[in-house]
């Protein structure tokens, strides 16, 4: 059911499977990205029809793979794709997002407070930074860059012998 004055479609069967109770915050991030997240041009407006399925979902099916209690860096987040979702899922994970670019991260701090996500925080800068200053043992991105190119990223960031 779509929401009255909502602007972003109404979730999918999948999403409602994939949140369970965290539905109504995935609902509220869904509203933020077909709002605000268009007008700061972190997410193109043709992607409002697509919202659930094509980003929404497609990030949170990943959380199946994320012990209980993980540390996580997502690597170019953008409007938090995949890991604000990840962490709307997953409550238990603590979520670090990296983004260089201002206006994105400044849109992410808005939208993780607005979430009510304690477990977020947001860096800014590049992934390259970051090296030998933080370790976690999950690492995700998508869509930043080639694979060998992100590869070397996310590799300082992960202890050794990690896959
Ligand atoms: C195409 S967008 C993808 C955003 C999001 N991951 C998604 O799937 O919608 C690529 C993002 O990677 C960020 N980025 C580019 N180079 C980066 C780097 N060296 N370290 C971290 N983020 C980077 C960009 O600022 C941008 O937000």
């Amino acid at each position: 059911m779509k929401h009255e004055g909502s602007i972003a479609p109404a979730p999918s069967r999948s999403a409602s499977e994939v949140f369970g109770d965290r539905l109504p915050i995935a609902i509220a991030y869904a509203e933020l990205l077909a709002t605000t997240g268009i007008e700061h041009g972190l997410i193109g407006p043709r992607e409002t029809a697509k919202l659930w399925d094509r980003h929404i979902v497609n990030c949170a099916v990943m959380e199946s793979l994320l012990p209980h209690l993980s540390k996580v860096i997502d690597i170019g987040s953008g409007a938090g794709l995949p890991g604000l979702v990840l962490a709307i899922a997953r409550p238990d994970l603590q979520v670090t997002l990296i983004e260089p670019l201002q206006r994105r991260t400044n849109w992410l701090e808005v939208a993780v407070k607005e979430l009510g996500l304690s477990h977020v925080r947001v860096w800014r800068g590049r992934a390259e930074e970051f090296a030998g200053r933080v370790q976690v043992p999950y690492v995700t991105a998508r869509a930043v860059a080639r694979l060998d190119k992100l590869y070397g990223w996310a590799a300082p960031l992960l202890p050794e012998g990690a896959s």
